[in-house]
């Protein structure tokens, strides 16, 4: 039988302890994407943060808990409303946006604002940790812009190694939380989608509206150049509905596709071209995405073709996903 995982004989988490008490930042492992995290009123090392990740000062951190009685310290909100919310996704995927105990969370974390976001991440590592030392905020650890890292590996590449990585494997879920914003106790809304949508939130009687329409600003062919890069790798990312639209000369691109591709589609493949396909497992491709991403700058691909699929809309991952790629997609 293998021994349960032991934080005070685990080396490095005792050095990720040591160096988040020295105000340094340290890279952090949960169930979404590895974050960067500083403890939560240390305003030297979440400076720190936003410069290391080069990320606009007006762009709020999200505060990790591991336990609610944290909470009061961080919100000025009765919870008693969101409780079934709360019992039932965290620890888990999902960041509450409430009205934040303007006394003790810096303004740095808040970018300003009256409100505060909060998760408790589904992590071994980082709820002992929080647990230890207390809420650390901690951005998605990739330099602002990029896809965000879901492997230590990912984050040692993106800070060439400078950064102290608490490697807790590679991400389960692959896809940042799904961000609610309840501050308004009558008028919920998802800022974010992630693997957590309005269907899940509706069954325990709760009402979401979603301000990011994914599905109408999905495929394709508009105007170029209308978005913020987001989530992008160097490689260029574009949508396909065929492999019959890849250009003969797509000798350095990866094909994405979600759904398992005939044999008379294949031929209509560029030898040389690299393959992922997912088979219909969206749980896969959400988890992998962000590596593909990586993968294909690390082999020197110009493109990466993402072969359009006919949406579930009920699937929150597929609209988590799809909101993910049209960020990244990219448009000379
Ligand atoms: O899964 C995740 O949420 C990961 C892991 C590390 O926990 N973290 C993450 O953090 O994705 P970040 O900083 O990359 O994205 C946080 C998002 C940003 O888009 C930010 O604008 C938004 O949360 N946010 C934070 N505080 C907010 C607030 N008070 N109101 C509205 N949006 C807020
Ligand atoms: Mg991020």
């Amino acid at each position: 039988m293998m021994t349960p995982w032991q934080p005070h004989k685990d080396l490095a988490f005792q050095k990720a302890l040591n160096l988040l008490n020295s105000h340094v930042p340290v890279a952090i492992p949960t169930e979404t994407v590895y974050g960067l995290a500083a403890k939560f009123d240390d305003t030297e090392a979440i400076k720190e943060v936003f410069r290391l990740k080069n990320r606009p000062l007006d762009n709020p951190l999200i505060i990790h808990i591991s336990d609610l009685a944290q909470l009061p310290n961080i919100i000025s909100q009765n919870l008693s409303p969101f409780k079934k919310l709360i019992d039932q996704f965290w620890p888990g995927p999902l960041t509450l946006i409430f009205k934040a105990n303007m006394a003790t969370v810096p303004s740095e974390v808040r970018a300003g604002l009256d409100t505060v976001a909060v998760r408790m991440p589904n992590h071994p590592k980082a709820l002992a940790l929080i647990d230890k030392i207390g809420p650390l905020v901690a951005p998605s650890a990739n330099k602002s812009g990029y896809p965000s890292p879901t492997s230590a590996a990912h984050v040692l590449s993106d800070y060439n190694g400078s950064v102290f990585v608490l490697d807790g494997g590679s991400c389960s879920k692959g896809l940042e939380s799904t961000i609610l914003d309840v501050h308004q106790e009558e008028n919920l809304q998802i800022l974010r989608p992630g693997v957590l949508g309005w269907k899940e939130f509706e069954v325990l009687g709760y009402q979401a509206t979603s301000t990011v329409n994914a599905l109408e600003s999905a495929p394709i062919n508009r105007a170029p150049g209308m978005k913020h890069r987001h989530y992008a790798p160097k490689a260029e990312v574009c949508w396909i509905t065929t492999l019959k639209e890849l250009p003969k000369s797509a000798l350095t691109s990866l094909v994405i596709s979600v759904n398992a591709l005939s044999a008379t589609d294949l031929t209509h493949l560029p030898k040389s071209i690299y393959l992922k396909e997912y088979k219909g497992d969206f749980t896969k491709f959400a988890s992998s995405i962000y590596a593909d991403f990586r993968e294909a700058d690390i082999n020197g691909y110009d493109r990466i073709y993402i072969l359009t699929w006919p949406i579930n809309e009920h699937n929150p991952t597929e609209i988590a996903l799809i909101n993910r790629i049209e960020k990244a997609v990219s448009r000379a």
